[in-house]
């Protein structure tokens, strides 16, 4: 297996924070005249979605769920392979929903939540993404909302793991590979 070390920051505290506020704004505006039914994807988008809803105005109507898939394990390379190990807890039956992701790279795990979701009969389903690698996308899948546009770079911090470690640093880093 290849090993990798923390390399260089990619995105600082404080531009997450400000972009974070930005996405925040839209979103409430977004909602203001309906409900939203939040779904957090575990374990990646745990300390994005709690720094997000906070930023969002409080007369938004909202409710939290959190729905667990499988990520890479210990790769930095998709297998293509999603399954899902924590189900939501609420029916979705004509819910706006929206599905708060850390980042969208292939665009698989996104697609096949929206599409078993789908099945569900929500009145819509939204994605927000903090993180967007399009270069990596195999799917036609976009976010909705989203925070930045990445290059093709494997990122840990801010939730993001490699491996299940790094994701209580509060800066987005790139991991680099020790030869
Ligand atoms: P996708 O199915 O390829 O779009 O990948 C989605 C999931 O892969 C994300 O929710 C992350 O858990 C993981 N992932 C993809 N790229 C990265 C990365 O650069 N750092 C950490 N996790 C990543």
């Amino acid at each position: 297996m290849d090993r990798y070390e923390l390399g260089d920051i990619l995105l600082g505290r404080d531009v997450i924070r400000n972009k974070v506020k930005e996405l925040a704004q839209e979103l409430s505006l977004y909602y203001k005249d309906k409900p939203v039914h939040v779904i957090g994807v575990l374990k990646g988008s745990v300390i994005f979605l709690s720094d997000l809803i906070r930023e969002m105005d409080a007369k938004v109507h909202m409710k939290l769920d959190f729905l667990s898939v499988s990520s890479y394990g210990a790769s930095t390379k998709s297998s293509g392979v999603v399954k899902i190990n924590k189900d939501l807890d609420e029916s979705v039956v004509n819910k706006n929903l929206l599905i708060v992701e850390d980042i969208v790279d292939t665009g698989l795990t996104l697609q096949y939540l929206v599409n078993i979701l789908k099945e569900r009969s929500p009145k819509e389903i939204k994605i927000c993404s903090l993180l967007d690698k399009p270069e990596r996308r195999v799917v036609d899948l976009k976010a909705d909302f989203c925070g930045f546009t990445i290059p093709d770079e494997f990122v840990v911090g801010y939730g993001l793991d490699y491996g299940g470690y790094w994701r209580n640093l509060p800066d987005i880093h790139v991991l680099r590979k020790v030869n």
